[in-house]
């Protein structure tokens, strides 16, 4: 699927394709007003979500979808975190001893950790309308063009996914890949919180 780049509307709601252009477990990669957003349609329902991991800056929108107790997260292809594709919120299994042996525990929410935006179909078009307010540790990523275009350009097949795995496409996934928080910051949110 053609991504659609820097789709441009006076309404708060940014055009990001046709309905016909976005298949069940399909998704459209796009940017939209230089953030870098990623729209899916799972079991018929649409879901937007920051397409730039919030961790490092690794190509979460085009990671596989797992159910994890009835949770759709995706994950990210370069250090495996699950962010749930409803809130953002991302999880982690806890250790638990037992008989003397560690054993993986109950799934637990880290927080929100990736901006979720509200998104509609409409006219046989679909719509993303960007979420505001609190902090969101993805924001620093979210205008980052290294990390956005190349996750854009990977195309949505397991083969990009292993070649956007860590050492995969010959980038190292942190310490190399800068958050751009001023970018952030020009579109109205508050980064003050984010760490550099
Ligand atoms: S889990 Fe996404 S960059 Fe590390």
């Amino acid at each position: 699927m053609e991504p659609v780049d820097d789709a441009k509307s006076a309404d708060p709601r940014h055009l990001v394709g046709t309905s016909n252009s976005l298949a069940e477990g399909g998704r459209i990669h796009a940017k939209i007003e230089g953030r870098y957003v990623s729209v899916l349609r799972l079991n018929g329902n649409l879901h937007a979500i920051d397409s730039i991991c919030f961790h490092a800056g690794g190509p979460l929108g085009i990671g596989e979808i797992e159910d994890l107790n009835g949770k759709n997260c995706i994950i990210c292809p370069w250090h495996h975190y699950k962010i749930d594709i409803e809130t953002g919120e991302k999880y982690y299994q806890a250790g638990v001893w037992e008989n003397g042996k560690m054993k993986p525990g109950a799934w637990q929410s880290n927080g929100v950790k990736q901006r979720v935006h509200s998104t509609i179909e409409e006219n046989g078009n679909i719509y993303v309308t960007f979420s505001k307010g609190t902090l969101v540790d993805s924001d620093g990523y979210a205008y980052n063009v290294p990390c956005g275009e190349r996750m854009k350009s990977a195309g949505d097949t397991n083969q990009a996914r292993s070649q956007q795995a860590v050492g995969g496409d010959g980038r190292m996934p942190s310490g190399y890949v800068l958050r751009n928080n001023a970018a952030a910051a020009a579109q109205g949110y508050n980064v003050s919180g984010l760490y550099k």
